[in-house]
């Protein structure tokens, strides 16, 4: 009988036996509790047990229990043991049964909590599956000599009231299998002796307080089963840790640094997505590690498979990448193995594919094994990408500082922001150098060339202040997980198209606003190095009439580090394409004439920038009324332009580059090529005034002709041949100085076409004629932007 009391049970009822792993206290131990279980309890004890017998609805487990029952010297059994010390009750367990249905509704956790209460000196209290409910009240405070709390397996809900925080001596608290929700407080990581924590299969959420880092003493650290979240705080003061159980939450992207007495480490199930610190080679006492179902990346250490403890290994479905040996060394102990789904290759251990004990699985990696569920070499080889992009260090700093360029460059001239962004470029900077902890912060090197480079470059800045009135956020580099989060992992759902310029996802970013996101295939064997001027061209492509560039992302090969894939990220302009409001029978949807002339501004505006707002211009195009996108304000912005980098992205280059300058020599065509944007533009111009497609050149060129014919008669015949949902709004003057633009821009010599800035003169003298032929209270209608200005 008294073997059934585990080592525990002794230390509490001896609470000066504080060494008590000596030999000489625990037998000194048993013999006090001889003598305490002839003890009598108080009678009022007495009828608060039988209240909460009462409470718990009589549950079978209790059936025993009466008023003329002796409960000191009762013998303990699996579910019930009551334990007194000096006539009162220091310990109370009641374990019930598994799936214990919830107590009826007439229950009331605070009257159950209100009644054990009165039971002081609780020290130990233990109610299992019992069927509680409810929020767990703050009065438990009062049981404050209370070291461990265990209510595994009921059904308490809301937060870890704030009250037990006062229960400093309280070293282990379980609260598994219960629905308890919210944010763990900063409070729970101050309990001075803490040394079990477990709180698995809840609803709690949010990331830990960084006060966790200071439970110096816990030994279990059990969080598995919840929605947490982030970044963990740093655990290497966590000396005494044993057990740290994050399973199945959204931990990541970073593992924390660890102590190396660390017995069970099960990080399954989460979004770490670093390489294995090298740090787990030295944890000898490692019996368990599941790293499964995360995205770890970089080498596997086959060091791991000979961790003196080892008997557990688990890094199925992560990105991994190394190669096996048959002669690589493993533990003896070993008797799971779970390497499957990871960029594996080589061959079987034989330590492991000999082993009769041991559970050996592999499948889906590299490896030379002669079975058909591995892939193909080059399958690893491709697919080893270097995710390696670690998210920046401090979210908040980056954006905080940007607002405020936002609001001070609007208030304060060129000068003074210019002096911010040296002092904040150089902090960067400086920061960076600090520290550099890996080789693969890819996006840190690339921002540093980047914002290097902006420096230098005054039009770029210039450029930057003007946009802060449009209220684009800063050009940055993106982290892939930010991709991730934005596309739900590039899920179906946000596809939005596959073209010549690769395929395109929508995406909607943490701040809420929404991006479209190009992603491009790039052939290997290109450092991110050598892409840093295509970067630097694409970050200056921020403008009123473009779809700005937000940022990039470059993914990288693991092996060779050359980018596999690089991700430019845009503004999302959510109004429908140009064509949308102009033809196709969207009556409700048709720009009015001032509108169509201030989109066309806005079109032309935006091929100068892309030919003169830019060093080097951007050309060629092959500009198309769906690539024009209108946004909420129905400005109109140019979607999609000839970057020299689409030429580079792998297999499909398509039209778009056909249509630039194979040859330097070929200077002739290298003068025209700002007027190829001209006569696209042309085409474009002739739907917004006809309200007709032009499916072919040649059809262009047919109705050209028409247009031609027409300018020359009069108003009447000029009229029939506009735009039905225009004919009747647009002033004659300005309809006749928009058909004769448009057919000088479709002119096959390309000599004779017009200049970009020709075109606008001609745009804005329409706009301007028509403003002042209109009424006055027509104009509300009109964007606002549509003042005719010359600069
Ligand atoms: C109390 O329970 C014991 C058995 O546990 C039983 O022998 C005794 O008769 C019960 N007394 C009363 C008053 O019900
Ligand atoms: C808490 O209760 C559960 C369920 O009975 C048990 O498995 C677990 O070992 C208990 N924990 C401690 C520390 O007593
Ligand atoms: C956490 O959950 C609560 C409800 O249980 C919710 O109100 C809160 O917004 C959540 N917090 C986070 C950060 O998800
Ligand atoms: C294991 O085998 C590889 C080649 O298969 C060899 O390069 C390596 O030296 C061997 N290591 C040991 C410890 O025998």
């Amino acid at each position: 009988m008294l073997s059934a009391f585990p080592l525990t049970l002794v230390r509490y009822m001896l609470p000066m036996a504080k060494g008590f792993k000596h030999q000489a206290f625990v037998f000194l131990g048993v013999i006090l509790l001889l003598i305490n279980q002839s003890e009598q309890l108080q009678s009022s004890q007495t009828h608060t047990l039988l209240r909460l017998q009462l409470l718990l609805n009589y549950p079978d487990i209790l059936s025993s229990w009466n008023s003329s029952v002796a409960f000191c010297n009762a013998e303990p059994t699996a579910q019930v043991t009551v334990v007194c010390y000096e006539e009162s009750i220091t310990q109370l367990h009641i374990i019930g049964n598994k799936g214990t249905p919830s107590l009826p509704r007439s229950f009331s956790m605070d009257s159950f909590v209100t009644t054990l209460v009165k039971l002081p000196d609780l020290r130990v209290l233990t109610l299992v599956s019992l069927g509680l409910w409810g929020p767990l009240p703050g009065k438990i405070e009062r049981l404050s000599s209370l070291e461990i709390l265990n209510m595994t397996s009921n059904l308490l809900y809301g937060t870890i009231p704030h009250e037990l925080s006062s229960v400093t001596g309280l070293q282990t608290l379980i609260l598994d299998e219960n629905m308890f929700s919210g944010q763990l407080p900063e409070w729970l990581g101050l309990f001075p002796v803490l040394t079990v924590l477990s709180l698995r299969k809840n609803l709690f959420n949010g990331s830990l307080p960084d006060s966790f880092s200071m439970l110096e003493n816990l030994r279990v650290l059990a969080l598995s089963h919840n929605h947490f979240l982030g970044e963990l705080p740093d655990l290497s003061g966590l000396t005494n840790l044993q057990e740290l159980d994050l399973e199945d939450n959204a931990f990541g992207p970073r593992l924390p640094r660890l102590s190396n007495k660390l017995v069970r480490l099960a990080l399954g199930k989460n979004m770490f997505r670093s390489g294995i610190p090298s740090e787990l080679n030295s944890f000898y006492q490692l019996q368990w590690l599941d790293l499964s179902f995360n995205r770890f990346v970089g080498p596997f250490p086959l060091s791991l498979l000979s961790l003196p403890s080892i008997t557990y290994l688990n890094i199925a479905d992560n990105k991994l990448t190394g190669m096996l040996f048959e002669n690589t060394s493993c533990n003896a102990e070993l008797g799971f193995v779970d390497l499957s789904s990871n960029l594996l290759t080589g061959h079987l251990p034989s330590c492991l594919s000999d082993s009769k004990d041991a559970v050996f699985l592999y499948r889906r990696n590299c490896l030379t094994t002669g079975n058909e569920n591995q892939n193909p070499l080059t399958f690893c080889r491709n697919e080893a990408l270097a995710v390696g992009i670690l998210p920046q260090r401090k979210k908040s700093k980056l954006p905080k500082v940007s607002l405020a360029f936002g609001i001070i460059g609007g208030i304060v001239g060129g000068i003074v922001l210019l002096g911010l962004i040296f002092m904040f470029v150089r902090r960067l900077n400086a920061n960076k150098t600090i520290n550099k902890p890996t080789t693969r912060l890819i996006r840190e090197k690339a921002s540093i060339a980047y914002t290097s480079k902006l420096l230098s470059d005054a039009r770029y800045i210039s450029q930057t202040m003007k946009l802060g009135a449009l209220g684009l956020p800063p050009y940055r580099t993106f982290s892939l997980e930010d991709l991730e989060d934005a596309t739900n992992n590039f899920d179906t759902t946000a596809f939005m198209g596959e073209g010549s310029q690769g395929q395109l996802y929508k995406g909607r970013l943490r701040d809420g606003t929404f991006v479209a996101i190009r992603c491009l295939k790039m052939k290997k064997n290109h450092s991110t190095q050598s892409f840093m001027h295509h970067v630097e061209l694409i970050s200056k492509l921020r403008y009123r009439h473009l779809a700005s560039a937000l940022g990039h992302c470059f993914e990288c090969y693991l092996d060779d580090s050359s980018v596999s894939r690089i991700f430019l990220i845009f503004e999302y302009i959510p109004n429908g394409t140009l064509r949308s409001w102009i033809s196709g029978g969207h009556s409700e949807r048709s720009l009015t004439w001032p509108q169509r002339i201030s989109a066309a501004i806005g079109i032309a505006k935006g091929i100068q920038f892309l030919h003169t707002g830019i060093v080097p211009g951007v050309y060629s195009n092959n500009l198309k009324i769906t690539d024009v996108l209108m946004d909420q304000n129905l400005v109109a912005k140019i979607s999609s332009y000839n970057l020299p980098l689409l030429a580079e992205s792998a297999g499909k280059v398509g039209h778009k580059t056909s249509a630039l300058p194979k040859d330097p020599t070929n200077s002739s065509r290298v003068n025209y090529e700002d007027k190829v944007d001209v006569y696209d533009f042309g085409v474009i111009l002739l739907e917004m005034i006809l309200g007709r497609q032009s499916k072919s050149r040649n059809e262009a060129q047919i109705l050209k002709n028409q247009l031609q014919t027409v300018v020359a008669t009069d108003d009447v015949t000029r009229r029939s041949i506009a735009d039905p949902a225009v004919q009747t709004s647009c002033s004659d003057q300005s309809l006749k100085t928009m058909m004769e633009i448009c057919v000088r821009c479709l002119l096959t010599d390309p000599t004779e076409r017009p200049s970009v800035e020709d075109v606008l003169w001609n745009l804005q003298f329409a706009a301007q004629v028509d403003s002042m032929s209109t009424s006055p209270s027509d104009s509300p209608s009109q964007p606002a932007h549509l003042h005719v200005a010359f600069h």
